[in-house]
């Protein structure tokens, strides 16, 4: 049985930041950004939240796919930067969006959670456990981010996709490969509050993302090509057959270095992070849908989608639109 997307959806806050206005609170300029991210713009909250841009999104994939929230029988947010601990993002979504029959829960994988929530979707769907299934990727990482370092604060940006997924006699998703490599993880972090009770005392002053973007780098070209000969391998479809390889957004150098290194012509590397920054698990689901929407994305069409980042995770997946 396969499982293929029906309909996408995304939402973005309104508030466009440019390189040149960052670089009124931070020693950087537009040139700088451009030639070692390709980042021009990004979105950045004023008060949209990861629930609320995930529901818009989501509300979106629902209208696009033609389908009530009423019937969605599993809700999965991906995002590690939500509002609230308790209750999870997917939760709220629920409540705001009438997705009353769902059950819902977040999944964090940083830049890698929105294919891990789309494949777990799968696997929840190919079992027979749900027909059908909402994933969003949402992020608010304008919180998350030191906004006197200018390392990090000139990468993210804010915004949610969704798409919704259904059971169908073909094409779909055709395979996908997911891997974590925990022993690294600490080339890119954000810390929570810290312990502090009536025994112990490991507050934290700060919590934001820290970064060697060195060794990031390093990690995506050498793991977002593996991981894309893999899923290619284990579904026996050549890299030739494939029309757009949809990668998390996270640099323009490092999507133009992995079509290099799999030897593809980079115009069938679509790229939006120009606009929008990194948006960590809002990335793939927002490009695959600003694609759907332009009717860039023809039935039949073969897509490899990407994800890797903080954990250290990666993953890819090929599916026949
Ligand atoms: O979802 C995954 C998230 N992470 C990533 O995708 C990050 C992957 N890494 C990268 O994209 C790159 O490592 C960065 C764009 C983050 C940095 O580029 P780089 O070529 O690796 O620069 P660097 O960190 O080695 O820094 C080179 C210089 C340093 O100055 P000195 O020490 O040579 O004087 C930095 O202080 O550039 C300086 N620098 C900046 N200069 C102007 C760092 N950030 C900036 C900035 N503007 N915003």
């Amino acid at each position: 049985m396969a499982v293929r997307i029906i309909g996408t959806g995304s939402s973005l806050p309104g508030n466009i930041v440019d390189n040149r206005a960052l670089s009124r609170f931070v020693d950087t300029s537009d040139e700088w950004i451009r030639e070692r991210t390709g980042i021009g713009e990004r979105h950045i909250s004023t008060g949209e939240t990861v629930v609320s841009l995930s529901a818009e999104a989501c509300e979106r994939a629902l209208e696009n796919a033609g389908r009530d929230a009423g019937e969605v029988e599993l809700l999965l947010v991906a995002t590690c930067s939500p509002e609230r601990n308790i209750p999870c993002a997917a939760c709220q979504v629920q409540s705001r969006i009438g997705a009353g029959k769902a059950v819902a829960f977040d999944l964090n994988a940083a830049c890698s959670g929105f294919l891990f929530a789309l494949h777990t979707a799968c696997a929840y769907v190919e079992a027979g456990m749900y027909a059908n299934a909402l994933v969003a990727g949402g992020e608010v990482l304008s919180k998350l981010v030191d906004w006197t370092d200018r390392g990090t604060c000139i990468l993210f940006g804010d915004g949610a996709g969704a798409v919704y997924v259904e059971k169908a006699d073909r094409g779909g998703i055709l395979g996908y490969v997911q891997h974590s490599d925990g022993a690294r993880g600490n080339v890119l972090t954000c810390d929570t509050r810290g312990l502090k009770n009536p025994y112990a005392d490991f507050s934290l002053e700060t919590a934001y993302i820290q970064m060697d973007g060195r060794e990031v780098f390093s990690f995506a070209m050498r793991t977002v090509p593996a991981g894309i000969l893999e899923v290619l391998e284990k579904t026996r479809i050549p890299k030739e057959d494939i029309d757009l390889f949809l990668l998390h957004q996270a640099n323009q150098r490092i999507i133009d270095g992995i079509a290099r290194r799999l030897n593809v012509d980079p115009g069938r590397f679509p790229s939006n992070v120009s606009r929008v920054g990194n948006m960590s698990s809002a990335s793939i689901p927002v490009l695959l849908d600003e694609l759907n929407r332009k009717g860039a994305l023809k039935e039949g069409m073969k897509l490899a989608l990407s994800g890797f980042g903080a954990g250290l995770t990666y993953g890819a997946c090929v599916m026949e639109w």
